[in-house]
């Protein structure tokens, strides 16, 4: 139970790929991959995780077809409605983000209600990441930035890396330590660019609906075998 990270980011891949393996059509995997997020969030509370961000919809998932588009709208609303009283009950923080306004208004209502409701628990923060891309965060933030310095509330030579990250849409947490991806895929498809600069990043053959908790805990075990160095030398890193 040492070394553990304190933020988890997961990019929860692989769902339509099991689902075909089922013989099934993409929904039915993505169906399926609701009951990986609940096995996972339990096992993360359990851990004593404090923040674990999902990543369950991105900015590009727009484009696939629309009738997989709908039906994951369909299990969002569907899903929050139906976990927050036990998620509230679990003292769960709720947070999402990403470009919420694209979000269809059921949507974007029952996300509000589901952040209201939880507002005030003090156990692991879940924030799951909608509709989501790190590159739309950051040209956000930069607007943000470009603004205040504009109108004077900010002089060019307080543009620092906090600055930065106070103006990202996670700018309330910590950075993650470990990012975990399912599903073999080597790659990080726009999640969290500035905040995973010094993560440790595990991949996994394991498919999103068959990941569970030890998966999870193996993930963690690897991360606690890394060296984290950040750019120094081991010799330094063993003697400080
Ligand atoms: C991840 O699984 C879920 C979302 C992106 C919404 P996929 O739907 O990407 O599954 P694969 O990659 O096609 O197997
Ligand atoms: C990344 O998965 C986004 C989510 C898991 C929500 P994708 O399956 O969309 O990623 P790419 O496009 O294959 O990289
Ligand atoms: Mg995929």
């Amino acid at each position: 139970m040492e070394r553990l990270p304190k933020h988890i980011a997961i990019i929860m891949d692989g769902n339509g790929r099991w689902a075909k393996e089922q013989g099934q059509d993409r929904l039915f995997g993505h169906y399926h991959g609701v009951i990986s997020v609940r096995k996972v969030v339990e096992a993360a509370t359990e851990i004593g995780i404090e923040y674990l961000t999902l990543y369950a919809f991105s900015t590009e998932n727009w484009d696939r077809p629309q009738a997989e588009v709908s039906g994951l709208m369909t299990l969002f609303v569907d899903t929050i409605a139906k976990e927050v009283p036990d998620l509230h009950k679990n003292n769960i923080k709720l947070h999402f983000i990403g470009n919420l306004d694209m979000l269809p208004k059921e949507a974007q209502e029952a996300l509000s209600n589901a952040m209201e409701i939880t507002a005030q628990n003090t156990g692991l923060t879940l924030i799951i990441a909608l509709s989501y891309s790190s590159r739309w965060e950051l040209v956000e933030a930069t607007k943000r930035i470009a603004q205040k310095v504009l109108n004077g509330s900010l002089d060019m030579e307080h543009i620092t890396e906090a600055e930065i990250s106070e103006n990202l849409t996670t700018s309330e947490f910590p950075d993650p330590e470990l990012m975990i991806r399912t599903s073999g895929e080597c790659r990080i498809s726009n999640f969290l660019l500035y905040q995973l600069a010094y993560a440790e990043l595990y991949f996994t053959d394991t498919l999103w609906p068959a990941f569970g908790k030890e998966d999870l805990i193996k993930a963690l075990s690897e991360y606690q075998s890394r060296e984290r160095r950040f750019g120094k030398t081991s010799e330094q890193i063993h003697t400080d």
